[in-house]
């Protein structure tokens, strides 16, 4: 954004937003001064901010080219956030050219950049609603235009539900979702956590979400865990288990090396839905 910080209509620059936290943390140019602002206070806290970014984003682009490799042919990326470059559908349509994907947030400044983003992108299609909201979300008719709901759907949950309290109950949620996709669905989610980190980054980082449109609230690794209740975890590296892990490990070919301060922010983990 320019610096003379032009809003597009009804996009608010006096409130930072999450979603143009997470782009400034990028490296992005879709936020303005009252993002940047809350961002330089977390990174003051929290010097690998950045690289925990770019560990999730990898996460995401990771596991949608292997569901793709799977042979999943159509995603749901809710909380999709206003990334430029590798989005859901390169990542897809790079195996799958004609694989389809919904995009789905409620930043009214993703719309914005969604529109122009995805303006002669086949396969793919952007729906403003909430993810604590489904019933609202799969009734929009571009939801059931652009999804087979008789065919597997790749379901991206991708460092969102750490903006739903408890009181939302990310847990059933989460559940409500995977209970309208068809079986051979896949669950693929990331979500921040507290574990092992310092009390000083974690309150910098809660008071400066507190202050923007979502506070945000860290899980424990159980909690994570129980997210995927009902689904069949996948290893998320070679030699691992059915569990979650850091983002940065999840389809990394070195995981010891991918294991940085920065992916630890986040335990992540892809689950298939077998019946
Ligand atoms: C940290 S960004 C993640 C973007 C992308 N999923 C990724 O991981 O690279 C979180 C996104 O979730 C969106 N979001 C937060 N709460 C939401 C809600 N209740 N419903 C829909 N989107 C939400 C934000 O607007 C933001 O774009």
């Amino acid at each position: 954004m320019s610096d003379i910080e032009q809003a597009p209509p009804g996009v608010d620059i006096t409130v930072p937003s999450v979603a143009r936290m997470y782009d400034y943390f990028l490296g992005g140019t879709d936020n303005f001064e009252v993002d940047r602002i809350a961002g330089e206070k977390i990174r003051a806290n929290m010097p690998e901010a950045m690289d925990t970014a770019w560990a999730n984003r990898g996460f995401l682009q990771r596991s949608v080219r292997w569901l793709a490799e799977q042979g999943i042919r159509q995603f749901i990326d809710i909380g999709a956030g206003l990334p430029t470059m590798n989005n859901t559908h390169d990542a897809a349509q790079a195996v799958i050219p004609d694989a389809r994907i919904l995009y789905v947030d409620n930043d009214p400044l993703v719309r914005v950049h969604a529109n122009k983003l995805l303006e002669g992108a086949t396969g793919t299609a952007f729906i403003t609603a909430d993810f604590r909201d489904p019933d609202g979300l799969f009734g929009q008719q571009t939801a059931q235009e652009a999804i087979d709901f008789t065919e597997p759907v790749g379901l991206l949950v991708v460092a969102l539900t750490h903006f739903v309290p408890d009181e939302d109950d990310p847990w059933g949620l989460i559940q409500r979702y995977m209970s309208r996709l068809a079986p051979g669905s896949y669950l693929a989610l990331s979500a921040a956590t507290d574990d092992r980190q310092s009390a000083r980054a974690l309150g910098t980082i809660k008071e400066e979400y507190s202050k923007s449109t979502a506070a945000v609230h860290m899980r424990t690794r159980a909690e994570v865990t129980r997210l995927f209740t009902g689904l069949e975890l996948v290893p998320p590296y070679d030699g691992a288990g059915r569990e979650i892990s850091y983002t940065g490990e999840w389809g990394a070919e070195d995981p010891v090396a991918a294991d940085s301060d920065g992916s630890r922010w986040a335990y992540c983990g892809v689950a298939r839905k077998t019946a």
